[in-house]
């Protein structure tokens, strides 16, 4: 499928074409760019409104370099975590430009080199850490940490392979979970002292030849360490908020690079504490598409192309998940009694899977929690 791009226009490999990749490629469409979509499946979100897309297993080498030689692009922009690093570096060392650099791209993907930045050198409050290769080393980290404490693999995303471990007998089942839910680095695991915070934000920070600008805070609800509603803005105490932007600006500066980062803070009592950072649009950012004057999709690719961005709010805002209960391939969905402060965002997933994350909901004003909640748990995948 050819579109229209502009003569001489930018071209971007995305690589990872899900929900937010999609949202991307609409506004990348927009300014003329030409857009390339990759995943390891067909159809998926972001090559429905790309240029072009390929089907390719993203942690393959080779794979991934072909396409890079072969289509040249001007920005090769990730979506996902579970992507070849060595291929996005040596790419980098061969002049093309990683969204936001293939080293922030690393880091980040990586529990373990994030801390490191995050505790170590930049000196920030973090949950307490310790690292594990096996079962006997993992026991002795968790005896450290104290109960409760949460085991991750080192990389993983949407709460894949986490597990909360409340005593020693749970420590055996969640080595197992962790080592079925990575996505890379072996069987090494995190073990994070648990946080029982007072409430989970996410700061939208980018980072732009102009400065680095931060948009209000975002609330969320995670399930199984998975986000299921976020809402813009959450209300923090003036002070908070100050620490919780200047954490932020912190770390995206030393990361480095052009885009929208989003970093993801816990508040208890009086301090903020550095839980993990995006280095592209967060998932809890889709209410950005109806609460400011620019989504994050928007602002990311303005950022990495050289231009100004606003992180001006607009509208009081919330999203809330469509989770499918079925599997499914080729789904329909139905949908009754949309107000109208009231907008869904269907993904069009090709196939549904119990518990996958099929559409938002996205509602605006007071009431709009409630509304987007009543309204995604009203839409039937069938
Ligand atoms: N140490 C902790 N203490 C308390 N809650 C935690 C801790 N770590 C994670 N959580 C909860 O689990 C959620 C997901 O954790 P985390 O962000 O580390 O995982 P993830 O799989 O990378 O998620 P994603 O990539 O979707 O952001 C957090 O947003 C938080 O609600
Ligand atoms: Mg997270």
């Amino acid at each position: 499928m050819f579109g229209t791009p502009l003569f001489n226009s930018p071209k971007i490999l995305l690589l990872g074409s899900g929900e937010l990749g999609k949202e991307l490629i609409i506004e990348a469409q927009r300014l003329g760019l030409e857009c390339v979509a990759v995943d390891r499946y067909q159809n998926a979100p972001a090559m429905q409104v790309a240029h072009r897309s390929y089907i390719i297993d993203m942690k393959d080498y080779s794979a991934l370099m072909s396409i890079i030689e072969r289509e040249k692009p001007d920005f090769i922009v990730p979506e996902i975590e579970a992507i070849n690093i060595k291929a996005l570096k040596d790419a980098e060392a061969l002049g093309y430009k990683v969204v936001p650099n293939a080293k922030a791209v690393e880091i980040t993907m990586n529990r373990e080199l994030i801390r490191r930045l995050a505790a170590e050198e930049l000196k920030l409050k973090t949950a307490n850490y310790g690292f594990a290769n096996n079962l006997d080393e993992l026991k002795k980290v968790v005896e450290k940490i104290g109960y409760p404490c949460v085991v991750k693999p080192i990389m993983s995303s949407s709460g894949k392979g986490q597990s909360v471990v409340k005593c020693e007998e749970d420590v055996e089942r969640a080595y197992k979970i962790a080592k079925e839910g990575a996505r890379g680095y072996g069987d090494r695991v995190i073990v994070e002292e648990f946080i029982n915070f007072d409430y989970e934000v996410t700061i939208l920070t980018a980072k732009t030849v102009y400065g680095t600008y931060c948009c209000e805070p975002i609330g969320h609800i995670q399930k199984d360490g998975d986000y299921i509603e976020s809402w813009q803005p959450h209300n923090m105490d003036e002070e908070l908020k100050d620490k919780a932007y200047k954490i932020a600006k912190k770390v995206v500066d030393a990361l480095g690079g052009y885009g929208i980062f989003g970093v993801e803070l816990f508040v208890k009592d009086n301090e903020v504490i550095f839980s993990e950072v995006s280095p592209r649009p967060h998932d809890t950012g889709m209410v950005t598409l109806v609460t400011q004057e620019m989504s994050e999709f928007e602002i990311h690719l303005r950022a990495f192309l050289g231009l100004e961005i606003s992180t001006k709010l607009i509208n009081l805002g919330a999203s809330h998940v469509i989770k499918s209960k079925i599997e499914k391939f080729a789904p329909k969905y139905k949908v009754k009694n949309v107000p109208k402060d009231v907008k869904i965002r269907i993904f069009g997933k090709p196939k549904a899977l119990v518990g996958r994350r099929m559409g938002v909901v996205l509602a605006v004003g007071e009431e709009a929690r409630e509304k987007a909640k009543k309204i995604a748990n009203s839409i039937e995948v069938l």
